[in-house]
């Protein structure tokens, strides 16, 4: 693995070994440790857009394998990019500094630009509407250490499947697990890209897509759900059409599941209720602990330690 700029580069096998590898990490995480495998090396992370989690995640991950980080968290108005610098040239200097490179980007394409510039191994930290390689495999570690295994599973992906990146990264590293059912809920405006839907039919899976979360909720063993992508609309008027359509409360996990559970990427803004934070299905406090584990075995793997 060169760089890991979409979800759609990792082979099976290329997945297998990163949940394997992220799992041996996940002690040392729990137990707030740090190891001296990536000792002497810089991780820079370069982000154009908002972020909570994930840097704080890549760079919790870097410090835990024991080594270094650069950050700038507003390159957009703090960087060269300000004065016109390109993406290529950006890339060509960031890694005379760092052994490996985390970008977040609002246009699609944009971290696969960077890294041509780049002598060092790049990441899509998420670009624009397009694609999270790295948030889809650590779904992928909490789907397997919550429900003990990724095959024969109803996945429900609820929310903006048309601009989330998030619900696009998940089909592409779960359509590699066979028995799965996808059930998409979504308003119409913001339906699953058919080509992702049609990308799982052809590798045989069945996919479900309603508007009506509470007539499929008890079906799904996994929900996945997301934020409306405000910053993804033309105008607040688009966005208010669709803001608060699917709130997950206490009545709709009343008819999921008992041993369903819960994910989200967060950030929430009003799509799941506080009164959900208690039950125990709800994972997306988990999720971030997983993250870190993956984010290392990303590292590792990229930096070859
Ligand atoms: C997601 C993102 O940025 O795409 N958040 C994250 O990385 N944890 C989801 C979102 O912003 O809705």
């Amino acid at each position: 693995m060169q760089n890991l700029l979409s979800s759609q580069d990792l082979s099976h096998d290329e997945v297998l070994r990163l949940l394997e590898l992220a799992e041996a990490f996940l002690p040392t995480v729990t137990g707030r440790g740090r190891l001296n495998l990536a000792q002497g090396k810089i991780l820079a992370t370069l982000f154009y857009e908002p972020s909570t989690r994930t840097r704080f995640s890549f760079e919790t991950a870097m410090l835990r394998l024991g080594g270094h980080v650069i950050s700038n968290a507003d390159m957009g108005s703090t960087s060269s990019a300000k004065k016109g610098e390109t993406l290529f040239d950006t890339g060509k200097m960031v890694s005379s500094y760092a052994d490996v490179i985390a970008m977040r980007h609002p246009e699609k394409g944009s971290v696969a630009e960077l890294s041509k510039g780049s002598s060092v191994p790049v990441v899509n930290a998420g670009d624009g509407a397009g694609d999270h390689p790295t948030q889809g495999l650590l779904d992928l570690l909490t789907i397997k250490m919550e429900k003990g295994r990724l095959e024969n599973l109803t996945i429900g992906m609820v929310g903006d499947l048309k601009n989330g990146r998030v619900p696009h990264a998940q089909c592409a590293y779960l359509s590699h697990f066979a028995g799965l059912r996808f059930v998409f809920v979504a308003p119409d405006a913001l339906r699953m890209p058919v080509e992702i839907v049609n990308m799982l039919k052809a590798k045989g899976h069945e996919v479900v897509e309603t508007e009506d979360l509470g007539s499929v909720i008890g079906e799904m063993d996994v929900i996945c759900h997301t934020r409306i992508q405000q910053e993804r609309f033309e105008s607040e008027a688009e966005y208010l059409k669709y803001k608060g359509v699917y709130v997950l409360n206490g009545a709709l996990m009343a008819k999921a599941k008992s041993d369903a559970i819960l994910l989200h990427p967060l950030p929430r803004v009003d799509e799941i209720a506080l009164e959900v934070d208690s039950d125990p299905r709800a994972k997306y406090f988990v999720q971030p602990t997983y993250g870190v584990a993956m984010r290392m075995a990303i590292l590792a793997t990229l930096l070859g330690l």
